[in-house]
């Protein structure tokens, strides 16, 4: 028997809440081919679900092979980052709902880093360039004799980039770093800003200076698909220009 549409389920005229959804997945595996193919899985499956469901579906019940990551499944972790439909998202805080599933829906590896398997890519690059911009306090002299204090205004300063879960969202939205994987990308960025602007660090100027690299900020063209991009609504573009306006007036 044919499962219900979208619109009739959510009409509340169908008794199932079941719809069958295409999912066309881009999948590489370079132990069998060079190049990638995209594969169509069909699945019965409730809109009420995430991306992360149905592939967790595919591959449980349909195609074992199928390669992705993901770890807690709420948005927190940030190993699943994949383009779905296009555009980069988390699968597991995806409704299918939201993206069409009337229409095959397409879910490919994020871009800009080597696919090594499926929607699996290799993050090396992406994590150097985070490690490069000295993510951890930095301070100097003596040890403190009790914790360091800070007002909630200084605080507030950096507390939007703190929210980062180091997804990859961002810097593989970026036409920037697509076309030359140099750049440092947003999510170095702003995990610098994330420490540049705190009052409690010492390092801001060693970090401003990694990021006067001809392969740092300067290579952002404000297109704002790293603020469209991040699932944890960080202004990416934002922190960005903060850093840019911080090398020219040194004031941080
Ligand atoms: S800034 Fe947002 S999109 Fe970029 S890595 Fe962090 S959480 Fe992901
Ligand atoms: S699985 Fe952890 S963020 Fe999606």
């Amino acid at each position: 028997m044919a499962t219900p549409t979208l619109e009739k389920r959510e009409a509340g005229f169908a008794d199932s809440p079941y719809i069958t959804a295409t999912f066309r997945i881009r999948r590489f595996n370079p132990e069998v081919s060079e190049h990638a193919v995209w594969e169509d899985f069909q699945i019965e499956i409730d809109p009420k679900e995430r991306v992360l469901d149905a592939l967790h579906k595919i591959k449980w019940d349909v195609d074992g092979s199928l390669t992705f990551r993901r770890s807690c499944a709420h948005g927190i972790c940030g190993s699943d980052a994949m383009r779905i439909n296009g555009k980069n998202r988390l699968a597991c805080k995806t409704l299918i709902k939201d993206i069409n599933p009337e229409k095959p829906i397409t879910v490919e590896a994020i871009k800009g880093l080597t696919v090594l398997k499926d929607l699996v890519v290799d993050m090396e690059p992406f994590f150097q360039a985070y490690r490069d911009v000295m993510p951890f306090l930095i301070t100097k002299g003596n040890e403190p004799t009790r914790e360091r204090l800070q007002s909630a205004e200084d605080r507030e300063r950096f507390d939007d980039t703190t929210k980062c879960i180091l997804c990859a969202a961002c810097t593989s939205s970026c036409p920037v770093f697509w076309n030359d994987g140099q750049y440092f990308g947003p999510a170095a960025i702003v995990n610098a800003h994330r420490f540049i602007f705190d009052s409690r660090d010492e390092a801001g100027e060693q970090r401003l200076e990694i990021l006067n690299d001809k392969d740092g900020v300067w290579r952002c063209r404000t297109t704002f698909n790293c603020t469209d991009a991040c699932p944890r609504g960080i202004e990416v573009t934002k922190a960005i220009q903060e850093v840019k306006r911080a090398l020219i007036t040194r004031r941080f």
